[in-house]
């Protein structure tokens, strides 16, 4: 059940920022757009000019460190190390957002 999974994770890790307290940018449509993009929110200059279009592979690449993969980011999330927690995320982002 990735997607079950997926939505679990999500809230536990993702929602308080992207969701709740619309801290992080609305992740709405995010797939296929490019990063820095979601409309009324403020990014650093390096999530901004990234220019990395997100898909399923640019995600996952991103969530396993997004420091790492957006040097200053202020994304406070250290990434998923598990395969199958990203996995899981996406599959749930890709259906929900
Ligand atoms: C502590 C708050 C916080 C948490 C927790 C968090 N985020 Fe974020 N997220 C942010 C902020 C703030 C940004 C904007 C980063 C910037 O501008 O550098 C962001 C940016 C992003 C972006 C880039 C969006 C774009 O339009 O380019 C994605 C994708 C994302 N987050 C996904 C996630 C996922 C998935 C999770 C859960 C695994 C998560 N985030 C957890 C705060 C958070």
């Amino acid at each position: 059940m990735p997607f079950a999974a997926g939505a679990d994770l999500f809230k536990k890790r993702c929602a308080q920022c992207h969701t709740i307290e619309a801290v992080g940018p609305n992740l709405h449509g995010v797939f296929g757009r490019k990063s820095g993009q979601a409309a009324n929110f403020s990014y650093t200059k390096a999530n901004k000019n990234h220019g990395v279009v997100w898909s399923e592979q640019t995600m996952f690449e991103y969530l396993e460190n997004p420091k790492k993969y957006i040097p200053g980011t202020k994304l406070a999330f250290d990434g998923f190390k598990k395969e199958s927690e990203r996995n899981d995320v996406i599959t749930y982002l890709k259906e929900e957002c």
